[in-house]
Formats: C-alpha cells, structure tokens, sequence
C-alpha cells in the first residue's frame, strides 16, 4: 500500500526499514523523505511506524521467550540441585 503518494514509499519499505532498526517516525522521515512535501501523509506513516515498531518488539520477544525455554541447562548438576535429580 502506497504510504506517500509525494515520494512513493510504501507500508513495505518502511515495515523494512522497521525491521533493520528504524526506532522512530524521525527515522523513516530521515531514511525516506515521507510527509516532507505536502505533508499529508503524517498521520498515517506515524500509524505505519508505530504499528511495525509494535510487530518487531512482539517478534522479538517471542524469540526471546522460545530461546530460554528452548536452551538446555549447561549444568546438569543445576538440575539435580533444583529438581532433586537429574532430568536427563
Ligand atoms: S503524501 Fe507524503 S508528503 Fe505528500
């Protein structure tokens, strides 16, 4: 979907750039040139950042939760002493 009709930026390029760091509005605008001309797609690229900077953190945090359930132990001994024995 086109975002900026003034510098043909789309949801696409700017979830993209989202997902390679871009942390704020000021960011795209920077990286993109979106709502400097007519100005009248502000409201909405703002909606499209926020919403990607949203997504992105969600994503990240489901990877974080899968990795800590997902790690082993390193110590099985930390087993023995938690669980009372070994869960290998
Ligand atoms: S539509 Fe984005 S600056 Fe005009």
């Amino acid at each position: 979907m086109l975002v900026c009709q003034c510098r043909g930026v789309t949801d696409r390029q700017i979830r993209r750039l989202v997902r390679d760091g871009a942390h704020s509005t000021r960011e795209i605008v920077r990286a993109t040139g979106v709502g400097r001309d007519c100005g009248g797609c502000r409201s909405n690229v703002k909606k499209v950042v926020e919403l990607a900077i949203e997504q992105v953190a969600q994503r990240e945090f489901q990877t974080t939760v899968i990795h800590s359930h997902s790690q082993p132990d390193p110590d099985p001994d930390t087993d023995q002493r938690r669980y009372g024995h070994d869960l290998r």
